[in-house]
Order: C-alpha cells, then structure tokens, then sequence
C-alpha cells in the first residue's frame, strides 16, 4: 500500500471546483486561506522558538460535512494566493499501521526525505485525511490490545511531523479528523488553528439545495422549478449533514419507479417526504 495516495500539480480546476461545491460561510473559508497563508510566510521570516508556528490546520467535524473535500479545495486556493504548490495527499491508515507493512523506518522516511525533497521545487501542501487513524490516542491504547509496533509507528509518525514542520518550512499540513477525540494530543497541540465544521446551517443548505434542484433541472426543467418552495426544504433540512442532504435530494426521484425514469413528475411533497425520511435516519456511518 503506498502512503503518497495523489501528487497533483495547483492549482487545478477539479480541486476549484471542490471549494465551490461546499457551502459554508464566507467569512470560515477566508480565514482558512489566510491562516495557511500567514502561516506560510511567518515560517520564512522567523524561527520556529521565536514564532513557533507548525504549518498544521486541523478539521475537525462529524462525518459527511465537507471537511476532505473543503481541505483539497483550500490547498487550490492556496496555490492560487502564493503562486503555484503541489498536493500530496497522504493514507495516514498506510503510515500508522504497521501491520499494513510500513515500518518505523519507512514512516521517518516520508517525512525526513520524500516530501522535504518534493518540497524543494516549490510548496507542498500535505493532506493527512481522517488522522485520528494515525496518531490514536495512544493513552487509550492499551499494550496488550496494541501490539507494540502500532505505538511506535505513531511515534515515528508524530515525530516526523515535528521534524517535517520545524526544519522544512516550505510545507504545510492539512488534516481532518471525524473523531477529534481519538486524536493523539501531541498531535492536536501542534495544530496552529483549528476549524471545527458543523453540519450546514440555514443559508448553507440553501444553497445546496438551490444547486442540486439547478443541476437536476438542467435535465427535467420542472425539477429547477421546485425552487419556489425553497424555504420549506430549508425547514425540512434542518441538523443534515451536506453529503447526506445531497443525496437525499437526489433519492427523491426514487419515489417512484415512473419518477425515477421522468423527473419532471417530482413533486414538492415527494422532496419533503425524502427529506424528512432522510433525516430521521440513524447515522450508521457515526455506529459503524
Ligand atoms: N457544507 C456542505 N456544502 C455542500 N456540500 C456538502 C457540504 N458538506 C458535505 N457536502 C457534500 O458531501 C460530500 C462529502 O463530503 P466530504 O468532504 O467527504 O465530508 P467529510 O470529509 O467531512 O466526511 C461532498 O463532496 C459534498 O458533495
Ligand atoms: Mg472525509
């Protein structure tokens, strides 16, 4: 299993689009550019004891709130402010565990050598998605239900971060995290901002909702005039997350199999009953 999942060139016109399809507040997305920025540039000009900065951003949210998506949009917008960067998306599943064959050695090496030498033709913006899978909280770690290799590829992993934002400045770190608990605390206490992302407010949802209704309504053109009964799929959506309201809206073209062929038949009440349906759910992502 390789730990560098994707090595891509920004900016990029899929990752741009990544930024636009998450609705969010305006002013939270600025101030997750700005802080990468900010961060980019302090490490240039001071040291890590005078302005101790990690160049690490933190996500942290339920499941199904747009955090993997929005962290591969914000290294677009990065790249865009500071000029050009690369993305290095790494599977911290790979580098924390050591029963999927990387060692203690192996782990040091991506962070003291692969990615420092990537680094030096210009920025490299490090994804770490769902990191709790890396750096487990080892206090909850048990000795006997962990082998000792798990420990220590956390360690070589935490240390390596460490390594990696202190010496090679021209990084930065951005991990995301469904379960901020099962976070190791060292790792937490290096991240220099952390943005926690709740499921989509009011404004928000209405404007996915307005999105998906004008996708669907490129193809069925009365699905877009469902529009006018926006505020009441507002209401409907309340305390959904973005991934699941997305797809419920779709779903409501399953209400029925003549439906489903001709979605010009959708109704207003078919997309209230989905919606209400939808968010009477058990979260099974959250069980499983
Ligand atoms: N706030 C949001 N606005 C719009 N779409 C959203 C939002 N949150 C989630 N989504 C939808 O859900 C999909 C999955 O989101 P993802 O980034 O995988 O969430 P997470 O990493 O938090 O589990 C996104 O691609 C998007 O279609
Ligand atoms: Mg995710």
């Amino acid at each position: 299993m390789d730990v560098i999942v994707e090595h891509k060139q920004l900016p990029s016109k899929d990752f741009e689009a990544a930024w636009d399809a998450i609705k969010l507040d305006a002013s939270v997305k600025e101030r997750l550019v700005a802080q990468a920025v900010l961060s980019l540039q302090m490490r240039q000009k001071f040291s890590f004891e005078q302005i101790p900065m990690h160049g690490l951003i933190l996500m942290s949210g339920p499941p199904g709130t747009g955090k993997t998506t929005l962290a591969r949009g914000l290294a677009d917008r990065i790249a865009k402010v500071v000029g050009r960067a690369q993305y290095v998306q790494l599977d911290a599943h790979a580098l924390g565990s050591s029963s999927l064959g990387k060692s203690q050695k192996e782990v040091s090496k991506i962070f003291s050598q692969t990615i420092p030498e990537l680094a030096m033709s210009m920025p490299a913006i490090v994804l770490l998605d769902e990191v709790e899978t890396l750096a487990a909280d080892r206090q909850k770690m048990s000795l006997e239900a962990n082998p000792i290799d798990a420990h220590r590829a956390t360690d070589a992993a935490l240390a390596g971060i460490d390594l990696l934002t202190r010496k090679h400045r021209n990084t930065l770190l951005i991990a995301t995290t469904n379960y901020p608990k099962a976070v190791d605390r060292a790792l937490l206490s290096r991240a220099d901002w952390i943005e926690e992302i709740g499921p989509p407010g009011a404004e928000a949802r209405k404007q996915i909702i307005l999105e998906v209704l004008e996708l669907l309504g490129r193809e069925w053109p009365k699905v877009g005039h469902l529009r006018t009964h926006i505020a009441a799929f507002v209401a409907a959506s309340e305390g959904m997350d973005g991934r699941r309201l997305r797809k419920a809206l779709t779903s409501a073209g399953a209400i029925s199999i003549e439906t489903a062929k001709d979605l010009n038949k959708l109704t207003r009440e078919n997309v209230l009953e989905t919606l209400s349906q939808a968010a009477e759910q058990p979260d099974l992502v959250e069980a499983a």
